[in-house]
């Protein structure tokens, strides 16, 4: 059993990104009886597989003239002029006054929270991909799990005050769907009860919470710039902080605890993004208003065909605040009359990669599994959430026709006629 659940999330997390330069899947169709479904034996709606995200790319000239620029210097890693001018551009964007950039979201999660020296206990969502978990988990800090809220699908504070016992430390909200936690309430329960906060931001590079961009909220806050995130450097992420002494920390960390050229001053790992990457974030932050277009195009096409749909919701942005629109988010009702994973099937047959997201909750995932098996109890929103979030694609390589021809397949089985 814990075996195939670990296949099962390896093989979820080794998901392929496809090249951007793909080919764009073409809808033979839109459907309009059961008749017409892949897994009723028609052909598929889609020739080529239609993938919830493909990596946004910004100019490529202008990424391959910083790549010339990076082997003609000879200065592939350590602090280089792309790393630093990265850095600035981040934290200007943001309005932090420090921006540690590192190799990957994870690596700065764990960073973040050693710096922050968390230890004992940590108050985390369940619901959020397992590398929020993994980087307590990974430094022997006990992931302690809280509830969401099932209309905004992001951590309680009532739940995370429960969750409080003399041995913890901190807490880690995360932005989920780049929609903002509860930050004052979570802040208020922090202050109360003298606790670290972090964010893990990782899918909210680009969003804000009234008017003030995610990244200056709490202790320090975490992004992601992996490939499949609104905003990547290849593999990348970074800790952005108003905290000078904590960034100064964090910098010694990414790198060996190096403080000068052969003076090592602390333990430290190697945390550091290379120029490469480095060079393709600042590509991409050149086009970045071009990707929010495209995101929020397909959104409201897809609130449109949505919203005609009963027993399907799509989770809204709020228009009043800075969205990316990365994710569409749809939560199948128990009245719908199928499931969500039957619903990803049929999907599936017609050759859209619908995804299950983030099921089953890192509390259903090994070694929480194990560690908490009853902990669901305790976790019935992020239990039922899990069970009912589909992800659907978006990006670059999806348009209105695309998204016809994928709602079209939901209104038949809202008919109830497969
Ligand atoms: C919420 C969340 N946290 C952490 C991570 C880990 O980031 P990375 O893949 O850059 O290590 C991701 C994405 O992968 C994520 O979605």
């Amino acid at each position: 059993m814990g075996t195939a659940r670990n296949k099962a999330s390896r093989a979820l997390t080794s998901v392929p990104v496809p090249a951007a330069s793909a080919p764009k899947s073409r809808a033979t169709k839109n459907l309009r009886t059961a008749a017409d479904l892949a897994v009723n034996g028609a052909p598929p709606l889609f020739t080529e597989a239609v993938h919830v995200g493909r990596p946004n790319v910004g100019n490529r000239e202008r990424f391959l003239e910083r790549t010339r620029n990076i082997l003609e210097s000879g200065w592939l890693s350590n602090n280089g002029p792309h790393l630093l001018e990265f850095e600035r551009s981040i934290a200007d964007r943001l309005g932090v006054r420090n921006c540690v950039a590192m190799c990957n979201g994870t690596i700065a999660l764990e960073i973040a929270m050693r710096a922050l020296e968390l230890h004992g206990e940590v108050i985390v969502p369940s619901y959020t991909f397992v590398a929020t978990a993994h980087a307590l988990q990974w430094q022997e800090i006990t992931p302690i799990f809280a509830d969401i809220d099932p209309v905004t699908q992001n951590l309680d504070p009532d739940s995370v005050r429960r969750m409080i016992t003399p041995r913890t430390t901190g807490i880690v909200g995360v932005h989920l769907w780049g929609r903002a936690a509860p930050v004052a309430e979570l802040q208020a329960v922090a202050s109360e009860r003298g606790l670290r906060l972090m964010f893990d931001a990782s899918h909210g590079f680009g969003c804000s919470l009234r008017g003030k961009p995610l990244g200056s909220f709490g202790d320090c806050e975490v992004f992601s710039f992996h490939a499949t995130k609104f905003f990547n450097t290849f593999e990348g992420g970074a800790v952005v902080t108003n905290d000078d002494l904590l960034a100064e920390k964090m910098r010694l960390m990414r790198n060996f605890g190096f403080f000068d050229y052969d003076k090592v001053i602390y333990t430290g790992t190697n945390g550091k993004m290379t120029e490469i990457s480095a060079a393709m974030g600042l590509t991409n932050l050149e086009s970045i208003d071009n990707f929010v277009a495209v995101n929020r195009r397909n959104y409201h096409c897809y609130q449109a065909e949505i919203a005609t749909i009963p027993g399907l919701t799509l989770l809204p942005y709020d228009e009043s605040e800075n969205n990316n629109y990365q994710y569409i988010v749809l939560d199948v009702s128990p009245d719908f009359p199928v499931s969500r994973d039957r619903i990803i099937e049929v999907l599936h047959a017609e050759k859209v990669l619908a995804r299950r997201y983030f099921w089953p909750g890192c509390h259903n995932m090994e070694p929480y599994r194990s560690y908490y098996p009853h902990a669901g109890l305790v976790l019935p929103n992020t239990e039922r959430v899990a069970a009912q979030v589909t992800v659907l694609p978006s990006g670059s390589a999806v348009h209105a026709e695309t998204i016809h021809a994928i709602t079209s397949v939901l209104r038949v089985l809202a008919s109830g006629a497969v």
